[in-house]
């Protein structure tokens, strides 16, 4: 089962964060796929923000993830892969703590741990089509 939505602003990306949410359902982790530039982050942050995490995080350029703590007091991660040299880093850091930890996870560039992925997740890919993101959403289990 898929969706697909289509952004055509900054400002749509409220609902559309939302009803990501929605179709997730118990799923928890979020693998974003895209090139680089096309709105992953923008996206991430959006949906951080639904979740109720009012502060601004720290940028997460340099590190590899992430923590965001929600109104509930629960936990969000967020991770980006892109600089990760080898899968022997995210064990490194311990990766499994985080994805199994019961919190959201979003995730950035996903292919360059793609053996280490849980067996079922939210895959998101975001398409630039002219001025539009055109955003996929699709169960993996
Ligand atoms: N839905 C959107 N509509 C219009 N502009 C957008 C949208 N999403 C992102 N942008 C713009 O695209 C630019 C890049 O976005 P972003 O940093 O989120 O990309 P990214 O996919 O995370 O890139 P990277 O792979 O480098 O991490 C930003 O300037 C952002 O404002
Ligand atoms: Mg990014």
């Amino acid at each position: 089962m898929s969706v697909v939505f289509h952004s055509n602003s900054l400002s749509s990306l409220k609902e559309i964060a939302k009803e990501m949410i929605t179709f997730s359902e118990q799923n928890k982790i979020f693998c974003f796929y895209g090139e680089m530039g096309v709105g992953k982050t923008t996206l991430i942050k959006e949906l951080i923000k639904f979740l109720g995490v009012e502060e601004e995080g720290s940028s997460p350029t340099f590190s590899i993830v992430n923590e965001y703590v929600s109104n509930e007091g629960k936990s969000i991660y967020h991770f980006d892969f892109y600089r990760i040299n080898s899968e022997e880093e995210a064990f490194d850091f311990g990766y499994e703590e985080y994805f199994y930890s019961g919190n959201y996870c979003f995730i950035e560039w996903p292919e360059k741990i793609d053996n280490l992925l849980p067996d079922s997740f939210v895959k998101i890919n975001i398409e630039k089509q002219k001025e539009a993101r055109v955003i996929t959403l699709e169960k993996v289990i």
